[in-house]
């Protein structure tokens, strides 16, 4: 599923915050602990936001209720009312019982709305009004039901250019605006990029039985490299290391792809072409899809393959290029 209802905090990752910048954000985080106010995170694709929103929920005095993470870019649009504020018996053809929403599962605890800029208008209007009640009502219901959930939004779009087209509410965007959390490139804050790498190297060690090691050369060579997939682009290219038996070369041809035409010192950032942007982007957007269908469908893999529609050879091909494993795993 693409909600993850996680309330066990052994399940969060290690935060690694080793740049001043990071450690900026453990203090706002810090500071509103004892708050609910709204929480609106931004950042490019990778950098840390889902770690971020989990940190803000265990800060706070509800880390021991729910954490419920709903992707408002992963599930249909004609769903994600119902998805968010349940439905009533007979609310549409398919509600052939009343189902809960992710703001009742939510209760006493945090929401997490990912990918927030995804939002249709006319539920933009309407979680509007749930904010500044506290109330809303399930889909084909009429009773009231109280919100005792604290929000956390998170988003990679411009909102303010989504706001000047029309397509994102300005009332919603300064209700949810209340703390605001930007979470910097890792190009800016690359002092944190040997602390990661030795993390993600311990960590796929650990999952897949290697030994690897980085050699200093190796190191040096990931904290020059632009990673415009930030985060997560580092994370894979570490998992790529420890899984193929020519790792450091792989990160060799990486960086030396990446510093072509820009070896004078002091470097300049490198500048992808446009066909490697473009490729890089559909393989992100692959996987993050893959991902979210398969934590959607709890990994029946001849499933995912439908709602890809994909043959099930594919599928399993995509999976294993995108390095993903089933959560036991993990
Ligand atoms: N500071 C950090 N310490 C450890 N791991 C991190 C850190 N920041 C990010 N990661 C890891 O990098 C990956 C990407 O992070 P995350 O999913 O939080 O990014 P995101 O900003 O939510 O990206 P997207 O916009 O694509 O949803 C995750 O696997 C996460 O665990
Ligand atoms: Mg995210």
């Amino acid at each position: 599923m693409s909600i993850l209802q996680e309330s066990d905090p052994t399940s969060y990752s290690p935060f690694v915050d080793g740049s001043p910048q990071m450690r900026a954000i453990g203090t706002v985080i810090e500071s509103i602990s004892d708050t609910d106010a709204t929480v609106l995170i931004r950042g490019e694709s990778g950098v840390g936001k889902d770690l971020v929103a989990r940190a803000v929920h265990a800060a706070s005095s509800r880390r021991r209720g729910p954490f419920i993470k709903v992707n408002c870019a992963a599930i249909p649009q004609e769903l994600l009312e119902s998805e968010l504020f349940g439905h009533e018996k007979g609310a549409f053809t398919d509600a052939h019982r009343r189902k809960p929403g992710q703001f009742e599962y939510a209760n006493k605890g945090t929401i997490f709305l990912d990918e927030i800029a995804e939002l249709p208008l006319a539920l933009q209007a309407k979680l509007l009004h749930a904010l500044q009640d506290f109330r809303f009502s399930r889909v084909g219901g009429h009773e009231l039901l109280e919100i005792d959930t604290r929000v956390i939004a998170a988003t990679n779009r411009d909102l303010e250019e989504a706001m000047t087209r029309g397509e994102f509410r300005e009332d919603l965007y300064y209700r949810l605006n209340v703390v605001e959390i930007k979470v910097p490139p890792l190009r800016e804050r690359r002092e944190e990029i040997p602390a990661l790498a030795t993390l993600f190297l311990a960590r796929f060690n650990a999952q897949y039985g290697r030994q690897k090691q980085l050699l200093p050369e190796t190191m040096a060579r990931l904290t020059e490299y632009t990673w415009s997939g930030n985060v997560r682009e580092l994370e894979n290219v570490m998992r790529r290391l420890v899984v193929l038996a020519d790792g450091e070369q792989a990160i060799e041809a990486l960086v030396i792809r990446g510093r072509n035409g820009h070896c004078s010192a002091p470097r300049p950032p490198f500048l992808e072409g446009l066909r490697e942007i473009g490729r890089r982007g559909a393989r992100e957007a692959q996987r993050k899809t893959l991902a979210e269908v398969l934590e959607r469908v709890t990994w029946n893999r001849a499933e995912a393959a439908r709602i890809l529609k994909v043959s099930y050879k594919t599928l399993l091909t995509k999976i294993a290029e995108c390095g993903l494993t089933p959560p036991r795993h993990r």
